[in-house]
């Protein structure tokens, strides 16, 4: 029985879903962390099972998905790059078929959007994009709840966007805020800007809900009014022969105390994907400053630890999020607002 616009449906990119599909999963999310803080069962996937494809590693992502198919009665199977033959020895049109035929849902994470499409055309279940290339959209509900959790609404919060403009973050951010009427700015080198493809796309969206884009090299005016800083890696997963151009492009965006200083606003909060570069407490941020002489790469250890923060809700927030997009596209809920 179809019961809603969701049931049924993949999250694949944030392009896909209306400003008010969206919000309904914003504010869906946050009714599942206050039920899950309350002790309260909310078991809407029970008996159904769950593959996570995983052809890049993950910490959020993958744990997200995982407890949130538990505390919805439902049972995940993780499958890693070195676990199935996806593409290698198996067409990923051939392994949707027999993963659609055992799975009721199917979470991808990888390099290819055109993977996790193929899965969704050829699986016949719910897939939901855990990261490619081009997008990042579970993501985007989780960072849009932190915003809503901060500010009380998404809409006019002025969000600037500090690093690598042509990443997954990058993009999922310009449209995403674009289709929900949140103010995007991405402050990037102008080699790292984003594809006229995705600004366009941006674009067309923030005439319908008013919300304004500014794409500039220039960190001052980025920044100045901002609500939110926000960055991600300077290097992306599948990118590790780059670091040495993506410090020396982006060390002047960094996010230290300077650059909180310059939004103007005492309240601005921080946002971070994760992982981050703080710090040098990992191999590649040991590696970096043996070889650039620099320990923090996109934003400051003071930042990251000041009271600005937000990063560690907003990590959080991925498993309430992540838990509301299955719930919501393959738990045969009444869902009557959208
Ligand atoms: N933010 C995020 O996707 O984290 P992981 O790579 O750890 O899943
Ligand atoms: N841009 C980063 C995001 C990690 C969550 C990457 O793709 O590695």
């Amino acid at each position: 029985m179809i019961t809603s616009k969701f049931q049924g449906r993949s999250l694949l990119a944030e392009k896909d879903f209306t400003k008010e599909e969206l919000m309904y999963l914003i504010d869906f999310s946050e009714h599942l962390k206050d039920l899950k803080k309350r002790g309260i069962p909310h078991r809407y996937l029970e008996g159904k099972n769950i593959a996570l494809l995983f052809e890049k590693s993950s910490t959020r992502t993958r744990s997200a998905f995982t407890v949130a198919s538990i505390d919805l009665g439902a049972h995940p199977e993780y499958l890693g790059k070195d676990d199935i033959q996806l593409g290698k020895k198996e067409s990923v049109e051939d392994t949707a078929r027999v993963l659609g035929s055992m799975f009721d849902g199917i979470e991808f994470r990888g390099f290819k959007q055109s993977n996790v499409e193929k899965l969704a055309e050829f699986s016949g279940v719910p897939v939901w994009n855990g990261l490619t290339d081009e997008w990042h959209p579970t993501q985007m509900i989780a960072d849009f709840l932190t915003i809503k959790e901060n500010f009380g609404h998404v809409e006019g919060v002025t969000l600037a966007y500090a690093g690598d403009g042509r990443n997954n973050m990058a993009n999922s951010l310009l449209v995403t805020g674009a289709i929900l009427g949140a103010n995007i700015r991405i402050v990037s080198p102008k080699a790292l800007f984003p594809d006229q493809e995705i600004i366009d796309m941006a674009q067309e969206f923030a005439e319908k809900s008013g919300s304004k884009l500014m794409i500039t090299d220039d960190v001052q005016e980025g920044v100045k009014d901002a609500d939110v800083l926000y960055t991600d890696v300077w290097v992306s997963m599948g990118e590790e022969d780059k670091f040495e151009e993506r410090v020396n492009l982006l060390k002047p965006y960094q996010i230290n105390m300077d650059m909180i200083k310059a939004t103007g606003k005492e309240d601005v909060i921080l946002l971070h994907c994760l992982p981050a570069f703080h710090d040098t407490n990992t191999e590649y941020g040991e590696m970096v400053k043996e070889r650039f002489g620099i320990s923090e790469m996109e934003v400051t250890d003071e930042v990251f630890r000041s009271s600005h923060a937000r990063q560690f809700d907003q990590a959080e927030n991925r498993m309430h999020s992540i838990k509301a997009i299955m719930a919501a596209t393959m738990g045969n809920l009444f869902i009557p607002k959208v």
